[in-house]
């Protein structure tokens, strides 16, 4: 690593949306310590591209374990000057709210809004200590917008929105920005097969979304956006 380097840790680094940014940022030469559960779609991430493979370090981390998380960011700083975190990790089901049963509840917001917040409370030390960091929490118009058969991830990104607002408040004066991405419907695996043959041309895709959030990340500037929605040119579906 070099020394100026930036180093840049996101999860859900190894599909969809979380691997169109890791490619981007590794690109232009920010480091990207690069999380998720399945390691062999983290391996074929990375090697994609050998051009880049350099940039980018794999770490198996499983979000809803959060005294793991606090175990492993203490090993990551110790090792990395962590400057961002991207708060990408996410899962969903379109079902229902009668249909959701309790354990599905539990998951998805144990991984879409508690483990975020771990990973944010496991940094901020850090970024406090290092005069300032950024966060960018991938979130969604399911946060503010009604969408049918998406009651707990509404409610879990709806809930991070809430956590993070208050938050940026409060961490203002150690230089944190907190940075809200909202998207719609982008063409990732998170949707199924059925759904993509349909809508996947009315779709953003996963690169163009990776290219702006690279593009808000590198500012050098005295503004910081703090909640950004962004939609398909056409729409929601
Ligand atoms: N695609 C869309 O239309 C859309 C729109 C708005 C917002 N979003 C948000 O964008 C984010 C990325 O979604 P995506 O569309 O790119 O979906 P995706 O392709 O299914 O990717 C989800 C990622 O989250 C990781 N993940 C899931 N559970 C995890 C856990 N317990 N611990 C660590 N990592 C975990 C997955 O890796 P492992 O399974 O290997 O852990 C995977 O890398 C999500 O937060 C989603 O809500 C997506």
């Amino acid at each position: 690593m070099k020394k100026q380097q930036k180093n840049v840790w996101i999860t859900g680094a190894n599909s969809g949306i979380g691997k169109s940014i890791t490619h981007q940022f590794a690109q232009n030469d920010v480091f990207c310590l690069a999380t998720a559960r399945r390691e062999d779609a983290l391996f074929r991430m990375k090697n994609e591209n050998d051009a880049i493979s350099k940039n980018i370090e794999l770490l198996l981390l499983d979000i809803s374990k959060t005294d793991e998380i606090f175990e492993i960011t203490n090993k990551m700083i110790n090792k990395y000057d962590v400057d961002c975190l991207i708060n990408n990790a996410g899962i969903s089901t379109f079902t229902p709210a009668e249909i959701d049963t309790i354990e599905t509840v539990k998951s998805i917001i144990n991984i879409n809004l508690i483990g975020a917040i771990a990973l944010i409370k496991s940094l901020i030390p850090h970024f406090k200590k290092r005069g300032g960091g950024t966060i960018i929490n991938i979130l969604s118009v399911a946060a503010t917008k009604v969408l049918t058969n998406s009651s707990i991830y509404s409610t879990s990104k709806a809930g991070l929105l809430a956590y993070t607002n208050v938050l940026r408040e409060e961490v203002r004066k150690y230089n944190i920005k907190v940075i809200n991405i909202l998207p719609g419907a982008t063409k990732t695996p998170i949707w199924s097969s059925e759904m993509l043959n349909k809508y996947a041309a009315k779709m953003m895709s996963p690169e163009d979304l990776a290219s702006f959030i690279y593009s808000i990340y590198s500012l050098d500037s005295t503004l910081v956006p703090e909640e950004i929605t962004i939609r398909p040119i056409g729409g929601d579906l």
